[in-house]
Parts: structure tokens; C-alpha cells; sequence
């Protein structure tokens, strides 16, 4: 591996193996692949984990409920999430399981340290748990209902519980967390995220988490008691580091961790407490280095409200893959998806945009541009300089385009990143309209100025496209009989000098 490269580790959260996962799973998985795949293109030495989150109560109830051994329904669960990976064509460098023996080493390793340094002590915990969200809930939190309580954000039966548990003493932290936040304003990706939190958390002092239960057993005993099973997010968050080799000081570790550039981590809203704030409180109790970033992101909701079993209007992945190719799917979730926002999912909006972006913009620009290129110049054409008013604009369009592409990539604007690259194909398009090239057949040299600009737009818009979309971008590259596509050469307009440009097939047929 290059040395000099910069690091990047991206991950997505752990997901329970308990469901099935759904479309919003896929849009964080997706988002997170895509970042991976545009900093790869920035030329970051990159690594993407993704995996699955097997152990705790919910899990072992819905074992017992098939008459299955934990293990093998996790197994089963698992790889069914690796099956959906797979169809959907998003790779990834590490698949972290809580059940294997590397992590229950990192996880005994960080319980022993906690206990060394004083940070846990026992108690008794009474008060009220979520098994679906397996969170406790302060009662002043949870919503009372008929004497019972619910959970304020998912709406769950909480239980009422009382059971020896050792805490983490979360409270010693509350003015560190604080402070970070306040000289990290950045750390959060999403203001109203932040706001959120310091306004329901850190208004007050934290209260101590309990970190173990002992009323079942499917988790990692506490060693030196073993009763107390280690609570399932300080067992699931342990997972961005155990996955590297943290217990083994394995070299991925110490490279994209301990001494890593860039370390971010994609969640949905509604697991930033977990992320924003005992995360990086657990990091720093060890002494333990403090990710750079949390992208949270907002809820997919469809037109009955966010997706649940009981509303029966959970959407399965696979279902989508039915209709559309699996990049035309990963293209809707990541360019017409907001970060911040929640977004309404429907199928047909699918196919708008399928329609819209991809047929009529960039495969219109395509097959204009390269069947010129065949009926005009058989073999290819030559690149000369141009002071054409016209062309100096769309040539500054094509530049301009692209560093706003850059640069809300870069701020994790990822919907505008998109924005700005269909805009170009449509400023290019109007470059058509306008030249009307295909009146020029008697003056060849100023229609092979043209065209050259067009070819070096339509190789713009194919770098851009690329992070979500390699294989169409693959077969636009056929075209332009390039054999790969670099950040660096976007602006640099010699490229197609001499280059014999292949016959077009439709990439995007109309549907
Ligand atoms: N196991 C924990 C995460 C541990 S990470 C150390 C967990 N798992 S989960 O299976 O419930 O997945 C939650 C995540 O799935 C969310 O944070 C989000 O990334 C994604 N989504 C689940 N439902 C979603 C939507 N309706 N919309 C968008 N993403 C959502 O929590």
C-alpha cells in the first residue's frame, strides 16, 4: 500500500440480525459505499465496514421463538444481509460480527481496563428497558400510557426492571463531552442533530449507564462475573475498532485508527446518542483516539409514516431489485436523498428520476454527442484551442461544475453533489442547442472544436457518476475508449486528442 496516501474508514452501523433489513438500511449502507468510493477517487487509502449486531435479549427471544440455537440463527440472519450486499453490489473491506472471537477478546480487554481504572462500579439498576431498541430509558423520558411506558422515539413497550448491574460512570464525563462539542463544532455532521442533543442531554449532568445485564445470556460474560452479560452497545460499538485488530494491535488498527487520517461514521438520527456522545466518552476514558465525524442521517419514511412491521409498510430491498438494476436503485438513494431531512420514499420516484437524470440528461448528451462524432470523423478528432465566447462559457461550466461537485461531497452534501453534475449535462445539452452542431458539416474544424469539449464534458459528468454508478460509468468509458477515469484529468481538455471514440449502444434505455 502507498504510504504517502492519506486514510479513510468509513463504516455504517451494525445492524440486528433480528429482522430483516429494509430500504433504510440500504441508504446508509449505500451512503456510506459511496463515500468510500469518492474518496477513493480523491485517492485516500480507504477501508469500509459494514456488519452485523448479534447479541442481547431481542436476539435470544426471537431464537427461542423459531426453536433455533442463538449462533445459528444469527448465521442464518447474517448471511442474508451478506446475500443483499452481494446482489446490490456494494463491497466492503471488513464484515464485523459481535460473535467472533476477535471481538469478544477487544470487548474482555475494554471491560478489564474500565474495571482497572475505576471507571465502572456495581449497583443495583431499577428502572425501565426497550428489548426491541435495547436501550434504558430515563422515566422522564418515556411516554406513560394506561400505566404502562412507551419509548419516546419508537413508541416500544419499555419494562420495568431491577436487577444488579455495574455502571459506567458516565456522569465524571458530562463537562468533557460538553467542551468537546463546543470546540468540535464539526464533529456532527447535521446542526440540528447537535442542537438536539445538548439541548436533551447535556443540559444536565449524565446519568451513569449500566452497562451489564444479567436476567439472560446470549452475550459476553463479564470475566471475572460471569452472570453479567456486557451491555449490547458498549459490546456493538466496540465493533469499529475489534473489526481492525484492536485487541491484537493488529496493523489496521494502528494504521486507520490509532494513526488514521480520516475515521467517520454513518448512522441514522436516531442511534446519535450512542455515537455522539458514550462513544466518544468510552474512547476517551481509554484513552483511546476519538473518531473525526458522525454523519447522522434522517429517517426513509413512506406516505403512512416511518416504516414498521405493525404498519405494514416495511419495503424490502430485494423487491426493488425486481424493477430496476441494482445502480439505478443506489443512484435514487444517494442523489435524490437529503442527509438532514427525512425523505418520502415511493417507488415510481424511482423512475422519475431514472428517467429524468439519466435518460433524458446524460444518455440524451451521450448519443447526441458521439453519433456526431462517428457521422463527421470516422477515425477521431483532433483538440485545438478555442476563444469562442460560447465555448470558453461551457468549458468555465464543466470546470465550475465540477468543483462544487468537490466540494459538497466533501461537506457530505452528497444529494447536491449529484445536483451539480446533472446540471452540468443539462448546461451541455444547451451547448447544443445553442452551436447546433449539426449544421456545421461544411466547417469540420470548428464542429471538431465542439465535439472535443462536448467529449471532454461527457468524461466530467462519467468521473462524477462513478462513485455510485461504475458500471454504467464502465460502459460509458467503453465509448469513450478510455480504460479508467481520474479526478485530476476532469479539467485537463487535450485528453480526446487522436482518441478513436467507440460506436455508442443506448446506455440508459428508457423504461
Ligand atoms: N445494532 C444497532 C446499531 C449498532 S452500531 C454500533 C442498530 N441496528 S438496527 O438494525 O436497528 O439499524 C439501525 C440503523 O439502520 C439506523 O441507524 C439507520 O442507519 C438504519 N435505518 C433503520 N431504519 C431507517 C429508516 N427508516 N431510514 C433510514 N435509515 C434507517 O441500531
Amino acid at each position: 500500500m502507498n504510504k504517502n496516501k492519506k486514510t479513510f474508514y468509513i463504516t455504517t452501523p451494525i445492524y440486528y440480525p433480528s429482522g430483516s433489513l429494509h430500504i433504510g438500511h440500504l441508504f446508509s449502507t449505500n451512503l456510506a459505499w459511496v463515500i468510500k468510493n469518492y474518496k477513493i477517487k480523491r485517492n485516500y487509502d480507504v477501508k469500509f465496514l459494514t456488519g452485523s449486531d448479534e447479541h442481547g435479549q431481542k436476539i435470544e427471544k426471537k431464537a427461542k421463538e423459531l426453536n433455533m440455537e442463538n449462533k445459528d440463527y444469527v448465521d442464518m440472519q447474517t448471511n442474508k444481509f451478506i446475500d443483499l450486499w452481494k446482489l446490490y453490489q456494494i463491497d466492503y473491506d471488513f464484515f464485523s460480527r459481535t460473535t467472533n472471537l476477535e471481538h469478544r477478546e477487544c470487548i474482555i480487554k475494554i471491560f478489564n481496563d474500565m474495571l482497572e481504572k475505576k471507571l465502572i462500579y456495581k449497583s443495583l439498576y431499577k428502572g425501565l428497558y426497550s428489548i426491541e431498541d435495547e436501550e434504558f430509558i430515563p422515566e422522564t423520558q418515556a411516554i406513560k400510557k394506561d400505566n404502562n411506558f412507551y419509548h419516546p422515539i419508537s413508541n416500544h413497550q419499555l419494562e420495568v426492571i431491577e436487577e444488579e448491574s455495574y455502571f459506567f460512570k458516565m456522569k465524571n464525563f458530562t463537562k468533557w463531552i460538553s467542551d468537546f462539542f463546543d470546540n468540535n463544532p464539526n464533529f456532527i455532521v447535521g446542526q440540528k442533530i447537535t442542537k438536539e442533543l445538548k439541548n436533551n442531554f447535556l443540559e444536565h449532568d449524565l446519568n451513569d449507564l449500566s452497562i451489564t445485564r444479567i436476567s439472560f445470556s446470549w452475550g459476553i460474560p463479564v470475566p471475572s462475573d460471569p452472570k453479567h452479560i456486557v451491555y449490547v452497545w458498549l459490546d456493538a460499538l466496540f465493533n469499529y475498532i475489534s473489526a481492525l485488530g484492536y485487541a491484537q494491535n493488529d496493523t489496521n488498527y494502528i494504521k486507520y485508527w490509532k494513526e488514521g487520517n480520516e475515521i467517520i461514521h454513518v448512522v441514522g438520527k436516531e442511534i446519535t446518542r450512542f455515537h455522539c456522545i458514550y462513544w466518544p466518552i468510552f474512547l476517551h476514558s481509554l484513552n483511546l483516539r476519538i473518531p473525526s465525524k458522525i454523519l447522522a442521517h434522517g429517517w426513509i419514511i413512506t406516505s403512512e409514516g416511518k416504516m414498521s412491521k405493525s404498519k405494514g409498510n416495511v419495503i424490502n430491498p430485494l423487491d426493488l431489485l425486481k424493477d430496476f438494476d441494482p445502480e439505478i436503485i443506489k443512484y435514487y438513494f444517494a442523489a435524490k436523498m437529503s442527509i438532514e431531512n427525512d425523505n418520502v420514499f415511493d417507488k415510481k420516484f424511482i423512475l422519475q428520476a431514472y428517467n429524468a437524470d439519466l435518460v433524458n440528461t446524460i444518455g440524451n448528451l451521450i448519443s447526441r454527442t458521439i453519433t456526431m462524432v462517428h457521422k463527421n470523423f470516422s477515425q477521431s478528432i483532433k483538440f485545438k484551442q478555442t476563444n469562442d465566447e460560447q465555448d470558453l462559457f461551457i468549458i468555465a461550466s464543466i470546470n465550475n461544475h465540477f468543483d462544487l461537485y468537490i466540494k459538497y461531497f466533501d461537506q457530505y452534501n452528497i444529494n447536491l453533489a449529484f445536483d451539480a453534475m446533472i446540471e452540468l449535462a443539462r448546461d451541455l445539452n444547451k451547448y447544443i442547442d445553442l452551436t447546433t452542431p449539426w449544421k456545421l458539416t461544411n466547417d469540420l474544424s470548428r464542429l471538431e472544436i465542439i465535439l472535443n469539449i462536448l467529449l471532454n464534458g461527457i468524461y466530467a459528468i462519467t468521473a462524477m457518476l462513478e462513485p455510485v454508478m461504475p458500471n454504467y460509468s464502465k460502459k460509458i468509458q467503453n465509448i469513450l475508449n478510455i480504460s479508467s477515469l481520474s479526478f485530476e484529468e476532469v479539467k485537463k481538455m487535450e485528453k480526446f486528442d487522436q482518441i478513436l471514440i467507440n460506436k455508442s449502444d443506448i446506455i440508459f434505455p428508457r423504461k
